[in-house]
């Protein structure tokens, strides 16, 4: 008699909290994308290189599944199921070997394909038997460990997104942070993206008055460019010389991507803030968030910047401030969720016209997303925006 098989297969289409997507079916535009999930075919970020040192392992939870990360001793992130299959307990707390981890329980090894290749207890005379957890596509790029939760076919045609400056001779200066909202990811890319909330960061920013000056919806790609006018107040001599977008002028943009599900935004074509949602569960996203700053001009030198090092000596001042903006709209968006979670069926007004869009992008990704589990293919339309590569 054989041992049990474990087949690495994707968990049928009904599995919580997927299990929405039913309901998500019911109700306004504005319901349906409160309760949509977003496509596990795509590249989400798990964790910050340096959190995964070699020999590491860290838990991870995309849209409720768990997944443990580790990086081998020769450097390489992996990423398989987090659930020995023997007693059930999270992989994750076991070690790394070699390029295997390691049950942490009877000493179960897998191998970075997920199959099991060693047990560190007596096998009873018996042959190891097949079992295999699940593996998930993992990649590193940006300082920023990527993992596939999707259809593992669908990963080699994915490309990760394209960030301009973040690498190479000519990056920008850099800072890198995360936060968890108790928040449904389509309140924080509403968050990210809807200026018309500035009002909750008061003198934390330095715009007055912000309107919605150009939008564009195209496929899996929406644009926003916000006009602002610089506040003049006592800050204004300060803050000025760095948000205008004209030398002398009182004026400043930010131009808004979101490239589902990747969102960017430049301001002034000199600091771009790129925001990466990895979506725990329907009231929790993580946000990974790398901010680009191009070193400034040396006055007189024909356009010549100072090295990026130079601007790197700024971050441990501009941290500070990122952080309590993040704050305000973290601790906004989850009473948002609060208030969403207690009445979702009460609808609110919305003036933005392109909130509407990005309502209808997350439930139409979500939609197709649950149609691919369905039936294994893409359409035509659908490939092409799979495998497009989306510049930030
Ligand atoms: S629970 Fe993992 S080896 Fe037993
Ligand atoms: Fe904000």
């Amino acid at each position: 008699m054989r041992a049990a098989f474990f087949v690495a297969t994707l968990p049928p289409v009904d599995v919580s909290p997927e299990s929405t997507h039913h309901a998500a079916r019911e109700g306004s535009l504005a319901e349906r994308a409160r309760r949509a999930g977003m496509s596990f075919n795509h590249w989400y970020p798990a964790a910050f290189s340096h959190e995964l040192r070699r020999g590491k392992t860290l838990a991870v939870t995309f849209w409720g599944e768990p997944i443990a990360l580790y990086r081998a001793d020769d450097g390489s992130p992996h990423a398989l199921e987090d659930r020995c299959p023997h007693r059930g307990i999270k992989l994750s707390h076991g070690s790394v070997e070699g390029c295997r981890l390691v049950c942490l329980y009877h000493g179960w090894s897998f191998d970075p394909a997920g199959k099991l290749v060693e047990m560190k207890h007596d096998t009873f005379g018996k042959k190891l038997p097949t079992v295999t957890v699940r593996r998930y596509p993992a990649r590193e790029r940006y300082g920023i460990v990527w993992i596939f939760p999707g259809a593992a076919e669908l990963a080699a045609l994915t490309p990760l997104p394209e960030i301009p400056f973040a690498e190479g001779p000519d990056a920008w200066a850099s800072l890198s942070f995360a936060y968890t909202w108790q928040a449904h990811h389509s309140m924080v890319i509403d968050n990210l993206c809807n200026l018309t909330h500035l009002w909750v960061h008061g003198r934390w920013v330095p715009y007055g008055e912000t309107v919605l000056a150009a939008h564009t919806a195209e496929q899996d790609r929406l644009t926003l460019r916000w006009d602002h006018e610089l506040r003049r107040d006592l800050l204004h001599p300060f803050t000025a010389p760095f948000f205008r977008s004209e030398p002398g002028g009182n004026r400043s943009e930010t131009f808004m991507i979101y490239d589902y599900p990747y969102q960017s935004a430049l301001s002034n074509r000199r600091v771009r803030s790129t925001n990466f949602m990895l979506p725990i569960d329907a009231s929790r996203t993580k946000v990974f968030s790398l901010q680009l700053w191009q070193p400034l001009a040396i006055p007189f030198a024909g356009g010549r910047r100072w090295p990026r090092q130079l601007a790197a000596l700024a971050m441990p001042f501009i941290r500070p401030i990122t952080m309590e903006i993040f704050r305000q709209d973290g601790f906004t968006v989850e009473e948002e969720q609060v208030a969403w979670t207690a009445q979702p069926a009460r609808p609110f007004p919305e003036l933005n016209p392109m909130v509407k869009h990005f309502n209808q992008l997350g439930v139409r990704k979500w939609e197709q997303y649950v149609a691919y589990r369905a039936s294994g293919t893409l359409g035509e339309a659908e490939r092409a925006e799979q495998t497009r590569v989306k510049v930030l």
